[in-house]
């Protein structure tokens, strides 16, 4: 039976007070908040196996390669890939795009097209637009309607033989849009390109199956899914990272350097040049399994149990607006007061201890669309509660009395 008061006691962070008041934690999807069985690998990591690795014969070298290689197949067993070399170590879904971006440059040619979405985080436009810049490819977007849907028919009618590339969120960060991937990878492999899809919104909440998708790269960062910062993945099909030239250059990366001619390492260490972020990744996988022990399936019901009974509740304020309708949604809340900038709203909120993400939220382009400033974002998880949105609720009735 789940129960989200039993499992905020692995949160050591939610038992704090802010400004006073207790803690109410509702800015999921920019970060995820850590829980003590993570927070506990991290520092055996740093107390007993602390060294570099894949370069030493030592034996403290080969333990912590050992816990870095066992993370990456935790990871690739829990996406369902087909190889642990498929999984790329990263700094996280930027880095990882950019990766991807940077191997396209040798593939790409005047005049093809790539296609992202009206949807999407900065983080996949503008990756994509210098891409487009080096190569002389021309960027296209599928538009959205005013529900924060991605307009399915539009996209395909931007499909054809010139286009190159595919790039779409899962889910979208300032809405929580849940997009139709299946029906987009299907599609996009029809006319012969290749889809990444940007799962940094959606790995928290659904567990993917990445072979049975048939996606080509899918990205994600580890402190979304309750890991720590500065560590994520790219998954990529052998086939495309095999013909991926690596994104940096550097040690761990080759195979034999002279002054002439540099060849490189295979998979997945081409593209993983430096030392990695290497406690970061033993902890992912250590968040993986805190996931699992949870249930993807019982995350998913109790955080839509939570959306639906947020949505319903903010409606009832007057004056207050929701952006992002779709039947298709995670469990965010994007929305203003008629009247009120998103960022007083925030202000006042946080005096009562409640963190929510006022602003754009890195989508300008969605902000631009319904001719908005930016928006407050609540963004759900699986510890939160229904006391905790009663707690929003009164907060936001308070802040609309102050400022109005
Ligand atoms: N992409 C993160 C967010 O939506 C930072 O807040």
């Amino acid at each position: 039976m789940f129960n989200a008061n039993h499992i905020r006691k692995d949160f050591p962070i939610l038992s704090r007070k802010v400004n006073g008041k207790p803690l109410v934690y509702f800015d999921n999807a920019a970060t995820s908040q850590t829980p003590q069985q993570v927070i506990d690998v991290i520092v055996d990591y740093y107390s007993n196996y602390n060294a570099n690795i894949h370069r030493g014969v030592h034996t403290l070298s080969q333990e912590a390669t050992d816990l870095y290689e066992q993370a990456r197949i935790k990871i690739q067993k829990h996406f369902n890939a087909k190889f642990a070399h498929e999984i790329i170590y990263t700094s996280g879904t930027t880095h990882s795009i950019n990766t991807v971006a940077n191997g396209f440059s040798a593939l790409l040619a005047q005049g093809d097209h790539v296609i992202v979405s009206a949807l999407e985080h900065h983080s996949n436009i503008v990756p994509w637009q210098m891409l487009c810049e080096r190569t002389g490819a021309i960027l296209k977007v599928i538009p959205m309607n005013a529900d924060g849907e991605l307009v399915m028919s539009e996209f395909d009618k931007l499909l054809s033989n010139k286009t190159k590339l595919v790039f779409v969120n899962h889910i979208s960060n300032a809405l929580g849009t849940i997009n139709p991937i299946e029906y987009i990878i299907k599609k996009t492999h029809e006319v012969g390109a290749a889809i990444l899809i940007d799962g940094a919104q959606s790995a928290p909440h659904i567990k993917p199956d990445l072979q049975a998708l048939n996606v080509d790269f899918y990205v994600t960062s580890a402190h979304k899914i309750c890991g720590p910062t500065g560590v994520g993945m790219l998954y990529g099909k052998e086939e495309w990272l095999k013909k991926l030239p690596p994104y940096q250059g550097g040690g761990e990366m080759i195979n034999e350097v002279t002054f002439e001619k540099t060849t490189y390492a295979g998979l997945p260490h081409k593209f993983e040049a430096g030392t990695p972020n290497i406690c970061g990744g033993i902890a992912f996988g250590a968040a993986l399994d805190y996931m699992n022990t949870i249930g993807f399936d019982a995350i998913a019901s109790y955080e839509n149990e939570l959306l639906e009974y947020g949505t319903k509740k903010l409606l009832e304020i007057e004056g207050l607006k929701i952006y992002g309708t779709s039947q298709h949604k995670t469990a965010v809340i994007s929305f203003n007061i008629k009247g009120i900038h998103p960022y007083d709203i925030g202000t006042i909120l946080d005096k009562l201890g409640i963190a929510v993400r006022t602003g754009h939220h890195c989508a300008q382009p969605i902000m631009d669309f319904y001719k908005i400033p930016g928006t407050v974002r609540a963004s759900f998880s699986f510890y939160n509660t229904k006391a905790e949105i009663d707690i929003l609720v009164e907060g936001i009735k308070k802040a609309k009395m102050m400022l109005s």
